[in-house]
């Protein structure tokens, strides 16, 4: 696949026309990007008609987490929207990731939409080994738990997970090949790292097995967005090992 396929711009706007600003900014060059949360909320399910208007691929990234026939219904949804890759959390249990992928194949069928790819959340980046076990009561290490979550993923027949760029590693060990890995946390040597902590290079994420590189702040605060995501694209494929 084309390094340039593989890397998907967060639009964390408040406002549709920045989102749709920078999508024209990046024609040709990026053709995947986030929606979030916060777009979302503000601009509502219409931003996703408008951004597939300019023929781009979209990851709905609402993390979903609720009781199983709540997140099929969501995920129905998604897939009548014609999002190409959304996700749920994996601690949702594996009972409402086989009632989501199943109402997902569902609706595929009736309706003929393209299967968007499902993805798991197995630990938030944001979370240390301490929070986890002491706030969330999760007994594990920090490891074994991203790794017995994209296992039981896995099983129920996801097709990948969301993880920091510092779990490639072990998920690469232990995981099929053809299980996709989605790595926010991305950081080029020459951009900010803002709030991330566990940070890789572009080159470097690629390089130990990432299929998709999520980024945001170093190509959407740029100067020039474009000249940004143009250096992301070259350092990614200085690190191509996998295509
Ligand atoms: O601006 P930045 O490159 O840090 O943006 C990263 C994007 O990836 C944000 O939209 C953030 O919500 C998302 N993300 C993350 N860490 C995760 C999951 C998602 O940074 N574990």
């Amino acid at each position: 696949m084309d390094m340039r396929e593989r890397l998907i711009i967060a639009l964390d706007f408040s406002r549709a026309d920045e989102a749709l600003a920078l999508v024209d900014e990046l024609k040709d060059l990026v053709s995947f990007y986030k929606v979030g949360m916060q777009l979302f909320n503000a601009e509502g399910p219409g931003i996703i008609e408008r951004l597939r208007k300019k023929g781009v691929k979209i990851f709905l990234d609402l993390k979903y987490h609720d009781i199983p026939n709540t997140v099929a219904g969501a995920a129905e949804v998604a897939v009548r929207q014609g999002v190409e890759m959304f996700n749920l959390h994996l601690s949702g249990g594996r009972k409402m990731v086989e009632t989501t992928l199943a109402r997902v194949n569902k609706t595929v069928e009736e309706t003929a939409m393209p299967r968007p790819l499902l993805l798991g959340v197995t630990v938030l980046t944001s979370l240390d080994e301490k929070t986890l076990q002491e706030e969330i009561g999760i007994r594990r290490s920090l490891k074994e738990q991203v790794l017995y979550l994209a296992k039981m993923g896995e099983a129920a027949g996801l097709d990948g997970v969301v993880a920091s760029p510092q779990e490639l590693g072990l998920l690469r060990r232990s995981l099929g090949e053809s299980f996709l890995i989605v790595t926010p946390g991305v950081r080029p040597s020459w951009a900010a790292p803002n709030e991330q902590k566990r940070i890789t290079t572009p080159e470097e994420a690629i390089q130990k097995g990432s299929d998709y590189l999520v980024v945001g702040r170093p190509v959407t605060k740029n100067a020039s967005p474009r000249e940004a995501a143009k250096k992301i694209i070259t350092e990614m494929n200085g690190g191509n090992n996998r295509c």
